[in-house]
């Protein structure tokens, strides 16, 4: 390849790159009042994951919808991942227990306490939360 196409071919592999969205929409942070949950889809290298946000008396955070026990989804009610008193996220299958701020499993069945839920990074600008799918904290 000539110097000239090895430019060009840069040039494209650069602006393919920089074509591809850095954040996700999610949603308008009022859709999300305190102490509710939504759930979304989010491109996480090359595959759609299942992924759901909460409202944490204001704080979002967001997680791959997946339970540190077995891996699947945690609401077995659509939707439905806090505690009856708000304090907690609810895996449903087996009450596995996490901190809704960090993910971390405090309670749940042998092995799985002390692990986390992979975290979403969020940004927020002008009412809006975004997702960013490339830096997914794995657990
Ligand atoms: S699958 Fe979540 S606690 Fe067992």
């Amino acid at each position: 390849m000539t110097p000239k196409r090895t430019r060009r071919a840069r040039a494209a592999r650069s602006s393919r790159r920089s074509s591809k969205p850095r954040r996700y929409l999610v949603c308008r942070a009022s859709e999300v009042p305190p102490g509710t949950s939504l759930k979304f889809i989010l491109p996480i290298d090359g595959f759609d994951e299942e992924c759901f946000l909460v409202n944490c008396d204001g704080e979002y955070h967001a997680y791959v919808n997946r339970c540190c026990h077995i891996p699947i989804a945690m609401d077995w009610i659509d939707n439905q991942f806090f505690t009856a008193d708000g304090r907690y996220l609810l895996c449903q299958t087996h009450n596995a227990c996490y901190l809704p701020r960090t993910g971390e499993c405090i309670f749940g069945p042998p092995g799985t306490p002390g692990k986390a839920l992979a975290k979403v990074p969020l940004e927020q600008s002008d009412g809006t939360i975004y997702a960013s799918p490339r830096s997914v904290q794995q657990p």
